[in-house]
């Protein structure tokens, strides 16, 4: 059973007016495992009972019953459990070596269906640095609401449409070669891009040209659908190899364009509840109630926009999958347009609008400067990747040669080094990318929880033992227990990254499980033949378990040697 739970039990007997519910939130955990490993304030009590707290915490010991604690004892105003260690810890190894991947689960979801839209770069652009943190925010989010028993549907909810493919389009018909896009087909086609942008002031035909080709696509025109499907697919591709490399897969690449053909939904419904406003020939919603700019619905020259699309996108969404959350991982500059969104969605009437999260990130630097594709300091993805599996490889033929699958253990460390890199730091956060502090394995690093964990691995094969079914837990000694305590935290833990969209708070208590199995390991013989040896080995095991797990809601592979 739970520790906390049974905590709250004992408690329960003794103040037989409080739901249980209500003592769990009371519980604190001390800082100092000094004061016991649970304690119970009484301050709040004192008004009701009028007695100072600390005569009430002395009356209210003795009606507790004590049994499965090691002691139980007032301390001032608080109350301090002790746990009975040994059982305690037998119960946690045992617990998470029955069912590793169970342990720390707690059902938050039930089961219900949650939509999370991530990554979603513009077609026909290269996938910068800037994507990566939606793609892997994005997918450790869904990984972690996973493990608390949601159902999620992944959404790549393609930058496919909008007047910039109208230009793209015209550029090719004045400059473009099939080959050329054959050959190179993303750089290829941002090349003419950039051209026709630069040279659109010198050519104020060739905007009118781009709207030309952007009104014959959203009419159905058939060189110009050609011309759209060949650029999308060619485009996905590309994407999809660096989402094989990340492990990352997608339910659906249903983007703007798919939503581009729904849009009368919406539409209807704002002209039918009076929501459309006139304003300088263009329609707006008015959020004066929210302090939020108008969005623009359709623009003057009656050409929808891209929160038009949202809208479709959101009802969409709403009437397929009967979502209890849709989720959103985009970066904080659009913590407005969000807002937008929501609150139309609110005027049009819809209870679930509060459904719709955006999960904001801060920006990713490059050795300390902005990145931006419009300034052309775009870094591509694959590239980094690349760079930090070589050096995850180089690394590894220093420090273990004659490792036998190296190439596919670099890969592991030299991709999760940048995925940890990213998901280590509160999300709204900036980061900034260095490969050198990305790929150490020293240090608040991937590979330096990888490392720890084919350590783990590294004992237990040295041990010989793989089942521990039979082995008496409740010997191990007392330099166990700050790592046994750390263990059975973790379903608070999942609970926490889950509940707040926060993958850092996953990757900190990876980092700190490792910390402290390393000073685990530097103090203690652990293969030491005693009677104590067969028990150290299944709590290595049983760390081994989640820190492989740990790593898995990250998105990071966890190789069993490197
Ligand atoms: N394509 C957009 C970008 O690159 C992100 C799309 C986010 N999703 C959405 N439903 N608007 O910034």
């Amino acid at each position: 059973m739970d520790q906390k739970q049974r905590v709250a039990e004992a408690i329960a007997k003794a103040l037989p007016d409080m739901s249980i519910e209500d003592i769990l939130n009371k519980i604190e955990r001390p800082k100092d495992t000094k004061n016991g490993d649970y304690a119970f304030p009484t301050f709040f009590l004192a008004k009701t009972l009028h007695k100072a707290p600390q005569m009430i915490a002395t009356e209210l010991v003795e009606k507790i019953d004590q049994a499965g604690f090691e002691k139980v004892v007032v301390a001032g105003p608080y109350i301090n459990f002790y746990q009975d260690k040994a059982q305690v810890g037998a119960d946690i190894i045992k617990a998470i070596l029955t069912d590793p991947e169970g342990y720390g689960k707690r059902d938050l979801g039930k089961g219900s269906n949650v939509t999370i839209d991530y990554s979603s770069p513009n077609i026909a652009k290269p996938m910068g640095m800037g994507h990566l943190r939606s793609t892997m925010i994005g997918e450790a989010v869904a990984r972690i609401l996973e493990k608390e028993n949601y159902n999620l549907i992944r959404i790549d909810y393609l930058g496919d449409w909008g007047t910039q493919f109208g230009k793209l389009m015209a550029a090719y018909q004045m400059w473009g070669s099939e080959e050329e896009v054959k050959k190179d087909p993303i750089e290829t086609l941002l090349k003419y891009y950039v051209r026709i942008n630069n040279e659109a002031d010198e050519h104020p035909e060739y905007t009118d040209l781009g709207r030309e080709w952007f009104a014959k696509l959203e009419h159905g025109d058939k060189e110009a659908w050609r011309l759209w499907h060949w650029f999308r697919e060619i485009s996905i591709e590309r994407f999809q190899k660096v989402y094989d490399m990340l492990d990352v897969h997608f339910d659906s690449f249903n983007g703007e364009a798919f939503s581009a053909q729904k849009m009368d939904d919406p539409i209807d419904l704002l002209k039918d509840k009076g929501l459309l406003k006139l304003s300088r020939g263009a329609q707006i919603v008015d959020l004066d109630a929210y302090n939020l700019t108008p969005p623009l619905i359709i623009k003057s020259n009656g050409t929808t926009t891209y929160i038009t699309r949202d809208l479709a996108t959101a009802l969409y969404r709403k009437r397929m999958f009967g979502h209890s959350k849709s989720l959103y991982v985009v970066g904080a500059e659009q913590e407005n347009y969000y807002k937008q969104l929501k609150a139309v969605l609110k005027e049009m009437g819809f209870t679930w609008w509060d459904q719709l999260e955006h999960i904001s990130f801060g920006l990713m630097n490059l050795n300390g400067k902005k990145m931006s594709t419009r300034k052309g300091n775009v870094v591509n993805l694959e590239d980094v990747l690349n760079d930090s599996i070589s050096l995850a490889r180089k690394q590894i033929a220093e420090k273990n040669p004659d490792l036998k699958n190296a190439d596919e253990v670099a890969k592991q460390v030299g991709v999760g080094a940048v995925i940890f890199h990213d998901l280590k730091n509160d999300r709204r956060n900036a980061v900034n990318f260095k490969l050198e502090d990305v790929v150490k394995f020293e240090g608040e690093t991937g590979p330096y929880v990888q490392y720890a964990r084919a350590r783990a691995e590294s004992i237990l094969r040295k041990g010989g033992i793989r089942d521990f079914s039979d082995v008496d837990l409740t010997v191990l000694g007392d330099d166990a227990w700050e790592l046994l305590r750390f263990l059975s935290q973790y379903a608070d833990t999942v609970e926490r990254a889950a509940v707040n969209y926060d993958p850092s708070v996953i990757a900190k208590y990876a980092l700190e499980l490792s910390k402290k199995f390393n000073q685990y390991y530097a103090h203690t013989r652990i293969l030491e033949e005693n009677a104590e040896q067969l028990a150290r080995l299944a709590l290595v095991q049983a760390v081994s378990h989640i820190l492989k797990d740990a790593l898995a809601m990250l998105d990071i592979k966890a190789p069993d040697e490197m």
